[in-house]
């Protein structure tokens, strides 16, 4: 009888702190307690049986109370608000994999140091915006045919998800006057999500990041913007590079250009091999306008390109649909 007590005690103490309670009852101290049957005087057998009984029964319900307060434990323990982990706990991932930060949000991050780093102020673009921001203060008038060549989504409200940074132009600039107009400049750096209704390929996502610039002063010229892109890129991919522009339109800058870079050799190119990184230009006077800012006093420039594109040619990725796979392989290469 002692025998089943110490067994009851014990087993008690393990279901009431257990994750698998039910295990328990699996153990073999049960099963030998049954087998003890045989060897007791056959007058002790009854009474001996009862007990083994009794402790299945109390263990059972023991098992269903732990049961019950672990499921309401989960249920009270998962905090949608919680900023991360569980209960204030980091979240236990598989020993081997703690989990790292995408590929796009450290180089991202990396984009966003080296600009704050030049004296940009950075800001997170919208997810959702409209007409207004989209196309009538970057100067495309209502009916422009420009507009076509963003692809863009809308809302059945008439939202539009931003196909580009540049919706953010109107919002520094209206944030930047006041800056502007006691003596100061506006620099920023604005980034974000863009969406196109685009087919998927190897070098087409409908969802995408850009990051943008935007300068005004009094004197800003195509020089300093040059400057500033070659300082950025040259950072950024830590060796000297040779670059040129060619001719674009965009309807908020004038003129509007293309800026290339040479492939470096160490990242696989060969002389001679261009690649377009980013559309940009001095800012058009209508968009200085629609913001308030004098544009026979003040002139800017902006640029504004893709970041997948910049991080694809760093690492030699060849596909940008790696991006968002959730492919452990790639995202594994980065750790
Ligand atoms: N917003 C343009 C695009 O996505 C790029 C751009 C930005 C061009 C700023 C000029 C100035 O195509």
């Amino acid at each position: 009888m002692q025998n089943i007590e110490t067994v009851r005690n014990n087993l008690l103490a393990s279901i009431a702190t257990s994750a698998t309670p039910r295990e328990i009852l699996k153990l073999p101290e049960l099963k030998q307690l049954m087998s003890v049957i045989a060897t007791l005087p056959v007058e002790e057998r009854g009474a001996y049986g009862k007990s083994v009984n009794e402790l299945k029964q109390v263990l059972e319900s023991a098992v269903i109370d732990r049961e019950t307060e672990l499921d309401n434990a989960t249920v009270e323990s998962i905090d949608v608000t919680a900023p991360w982990g569980i209960n204030n706990k980091p979240l236990q991932l598989l020993p081997t994999e703690n989990g790292s930060q995408h590929p796009l949000t450290s180089e991202l991050e990396n984009v966003i140091d080296i600009f704050t780093r030049m004296g940009f102020e950075a800001i997170e673009s919208r997810q959702i915006d409209d007409d207004e921001h989209m196309f009538a203060t970057l100067n495309f008038h209502e009916n422009h045919p420009a507009r076509d060549g963003y692809d863009t989504f809308r809302t059945e409200e008439g939202f539009i998800p931003p196909a580009h940074t540049s919706t953010m132009q109107n919002r520094i600039l209206k944030n930047g006057k006041a800056k502007l107009e006691s003596g100061g400049q506006i620099a920023a750096v604005s980034y974000g999500r863009v969406y196109r209704n685009e087919d998927v390929d190897a070098t087409h996502e409908h969802t995408f990041y850009q990051c943008e610039g935007v300068f005004v002063s009094e004197t800003a010229t195509l020089g300093q913007m040059l400057g500033t892109l070659r300082s950025f890129f040259e950072t950024y991919y830590g060796q000297k590079l040779q670059i040129k522009t060619q001719p674009a339109y965009f309807p908020f800058v004038e003129p509007g250009l293309e800026f290339a870079i040479e492939k470096p050799a160490a990242l696989g190119g060969k002389p001679g091999e261009w690649l377009e990184m980013l559309g940009c230009g001095m800012i058009h006077p209508n968009v200085l306008q629609a913001a308030g800012i004098d544009s026979t006093k003040y002139r800017g420039f902006a640029w504004g390109g893709g970041v997948e594109r910049l991080v694809m040619l760093k690492y030699g990725i060849e596909d940008l649909r790696h991006f968002e796979s959730g492919k452990l392989a790639f995202l594994r290469k980065f750790l």
